[in-house]
């Protein structure tokens, strides 16, 4: 989009309501490739094994599973994109098995695929490599021993569950990072996850709750896609993968009916730099500001009525890390 077009609202509403419809029916065509998740594509070797790296260390920290919690466990990861980094350093570290679901092809290059991999492989420890070399070939190209690490792509959670589930696979963790934002109702989805966690099993997320950019990164306020009404913003965001909208409080509805006991971490709060560590107390003077609570207010009568009488820190965060343990019966 042009950079005058990036400062109207209307023009990004009508952009995103064709990116919807086109994506809905190039998916309906069978198409399945997209340039959506093709996080590793624009990185440099370096780059995609920081992001690896830090997205397996995130996963650790903040559910507080220990590498030894992690020995013969299986593993299941919602939507991994373009690159299986993160389930080779899940297998690395003792992992039994990792499949990976994802809706959609996320567009690759495979040689640089296979760089990543391989530079994965020279920063682990003899026994990881071992372990490594079960889950993966790099010979020649790239290749999955599928009975540790298996890609399903084209489905999304709800059909993968029923075939998983057909095949008497159940998972001891469940994880994903920037992809429950971009599924529309992603109820479903929890309702999926929990079909195919065992009982007593960890589903860890990390969330974005902002909006991606879309209005803020044309010098809008940053809650502005909180204004735009229910009905047009469906048109805009059933199919297209930008963000549903669902704030903290969704979230923490959803792990209720579920049964799960939940920990829900702040990973940013609007007009400041992301918060890390992340953390489960948000404090004025420290993690926020008087400003920020301008902010809130200053949008507040424009927001729609879903969102306009809720609390100032439930519209201040804008990404959570969400670690829910399923009950044991
Ligand atoms: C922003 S990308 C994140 C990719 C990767 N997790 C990362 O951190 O780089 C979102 C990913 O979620 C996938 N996705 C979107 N909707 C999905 C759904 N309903 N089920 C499974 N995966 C989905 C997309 O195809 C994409 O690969």
């Amino acid at each position: 989009m042009k950079s005058w077009a990036r400062r109207s609202k209307t023009l990004i509403i009508a952009a995103k309501i064709y990116q919807n419809w086109q994506m809905r029916r190039r998916f309906a065509s069978g198409v399945i490739e997209t340039e959506h998740g093709s996080s590793h594509r624009s990185k440099s070797l370096i780059e995609s094994l920081s992001y690896i790296e830090e997205q397996f260390a995130d996963y650790l920290r903040y559910s507080g599973l220990t590498p030894d919690e992690l020995q013969g466990k299986k593993i299941l990861e919602l939507g991994f994109g373009d690159n299986v980094g993160v389930a080779l350093k899940f297998l690395a570290a003792g992992a039994d098995r990792v499949v990976g679901v994802d809706k959609f092809y996320s567009s690759r290059n495979p040689e640089h695929e296979r760089e990543i991999y391989l530079a994965l492989r020279e920063r682990i420890n003899e026994r990881e490599r071992e372990r490594f070399d079960e889950a993966i070939d790099l010979r020649e190209g790239v290749k999955f021993n599928e009975t540790r690490l298996r890609v399903i792509n084209g489905l999304d959670l709800e059909q993968a569950a029923t075939m998983l589930t057909d095949e008497g696979i159940l998972f001891d963790i469940i994880v994903s990072r920037a992809v429950i934002e971009e599924i529309f109702e992603p109820g479903q989805v929890f309702n999926a996850a929990d079909r195919v966690l065992a009982p007593g099993g960890l589903s860890i997320h990390k969330i974005d709750l902002s909006d991606y950019g879309i209005f803020a990164d044309g010098g809008m306020h940053p809650l502005t896609f909180l204004t735009i009404p229910d009905w047009v913003y469906r048109r805009m965001a059933t199919d297209s993968g930008i963000p549903n909208r669902k704030l903290i409080g969704y979230y923490k509805k959803e792990m209720n009916e579920l049964g799960y006991s939940a920990r829900f971490l702040v990973t940013g709060i609007v007009g400041r730099a992301p918060l890390v560590p992340h953390q489960e107390q948000v404090e004025l003077g420290s993690d926020y500001t008087t400003d920020t609570l301008k902010l809130v207010e200053e949008i507040r009568p424009r927001l729609c009525s879903q969102f306009r009488d809720l609390k100032d820190e439930e519209l201040m965060i804008n990404g959570i890390f969400l670690v829910a343990r399923k009950p044991t019966s």
